[in-house]
């Protein structure tokens, strides 16, 4: 419903990516530490088949490397830095097994939301490996109400699929840069039950998150930085909040 978004989860983008190169293992601790309910990450397959957190399909934005992050061996990804770009000081490359490892460390119940950005056509598919992978952590099967969990989320309806099939237990968020033909109604693709509106979205159709909250369905918003965008997502009720700066965004909700 409408205006109840105090209860807003709060999600650090990237980690707390604002202040700390993002996808670092420091950039995630800061989310933590900063208050955030959960992290969203961007994951990756390497040449070998591990699941690496890197955004871009190219090294040369975030680390020292060039090319692209599947056609290295983790070995190779592990000898390149992620943190100069951005703070001057060195950070190694983040492995999806060892965020969720310092969750699990983290002293508190805490969400993870994994965007898997492989691609979904021609590629390797991803999903079979981070299903076997959540298993593994004893996170394939998540309770409903559990405040720590996996969410898996996606741009594309064929990786929503995937994940469905693979671990079907798993929430899954369909996310939208775009209004997708055929959403009007509210009903998300392939059992998705939460919608991810980019915030570009959600200003220009801000009736889209009623009509899904309506139906019953969870609505998490990204990239949400600024007071204006905090606010219209406090007034709509959404469920989520993705930001890359997450404790100004708890803050922000707290002093209302
Ligand atoms: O949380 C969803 C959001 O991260 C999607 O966009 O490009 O930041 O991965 P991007
Ligand atoms: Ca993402």
């Amino acid at each position: 419903m409408p205006g109840t978004s105090s209860e807003a989860l709060v999600f650090g983008h990237r980690g707390a990516s604002y202040d700390l190169p993002e996808h670092t293992l420091d950039a995630y601790l800061r989310a933590i530490a900063d208050g955030a309910d959960g992290v969203e990450c961007d994951v990756r397959l390497s040449r070998d088949g591990h699941l690496v957190c890197v955004h871009d399909r190219r090294l040369e934005r975030t680390s020292n490397g060039r090319g692209l992050v599947r056609r290295q061996s983790l070995a190779e990804l592990q000898q390149l830095d992620f943190g100069s770009w951005h703070s001057e000081r060195p950070a190694e490359l983040l492995t999806l097994e060892r965020l969720l490892g310092a969750v699990r460390e983290a002293g508190r119940p805490l969400r993870v939301l994994i965007e898997t950005k492989h691609p979904t056509r021609g590629g390797r598919a991803i999903e079979p490996t981070l299903a076997a992978l959540l298993k593994r952590f004893n996170l394939d099967r998540p309770d409903r109400d559990d405040p720590a969990g996996v969410t898996m989320m996606s741009f594309s309806p064929l990786a929503l699929q995937r994940m469905r099939v693979h671990a079907p237990q798993v929430p899954r968020v369909f996310l939208m840069e775009v209004l997708p033909p055929g959403l009007r109604g509210g009903q998300l693709p392939y059992g998705a039950r939460i919608g991810g509106p980019g915030i570009g979205l959600l200003r220009a159709r801000p009736q889209l998150a009623e009509r899904l909250l309506e139906r019953g369905n969870g609505v998490y918003v990204w990239t949400v930085n600024e007071p204006a965008d905090i606010e219209l997502c406090h007034r709509l009720g959404v469920t989520g909040i993705i930001s890359d700066r997450p404790g100004f965004v708890r803050q922000q909700l707290d002093v209302r």
